[in-house]
């Protein structure tokens, strides 16, 4: 066998092995970003409503009260005033007004 030839089935050999090389890390790049964006969505999904917060929260200490008990005005009110009874975050409480002003 020539040398030339031989020289060229090395150069062969080793572009193989670069080619296997980059395919598996581009591979394996696309699989730790498909999981991320699952992840993302579940989380986004999991996010509880405002009808879900006021039928978990607002039973605990008194019967709920029901949307039409009150106005938007007094749900504004209500809200500061119960946030802070609930120990709710801002946008769980918000989340909460939005649902009773929007059943009302
Ligand atoms: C930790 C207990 C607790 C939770 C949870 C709670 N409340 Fe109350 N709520 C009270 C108490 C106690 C009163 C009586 C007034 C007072 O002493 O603050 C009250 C009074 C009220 C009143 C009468 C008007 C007023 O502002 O006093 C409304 C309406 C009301 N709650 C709505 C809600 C809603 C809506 C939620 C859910 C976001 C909620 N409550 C969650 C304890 C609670």
């Amino acid at each position: 066998m020539k040398t030339e030839y031989k020289f060229s089935i090395v150069v062969g050999l080793l572009a193989m092995v670069a080619m296997t090389v980059v395919a598996c890390s581009s591979t394996k790049g696309n699989y730790t970003d498909v999981p991320n964006d699952e992840v993302a969505e579940t989380e986004f999904k999991l996010e509880k409503s405002g009808a879900q917060l006021w039928g978990e929260t607002c039973n605990r200490c008194h019967i709920a009260p029901s949307p039409s008990d009150y106005n938007d005005t007094d749900w504004e009110t209500i809200s500061l005033h119960m946030r802070i009874r609930a120990n709710l975050t801002e946008h769980e409480s918000k989340k909460i007004e939005e649902f009773l002003k929007s059943a009302n």
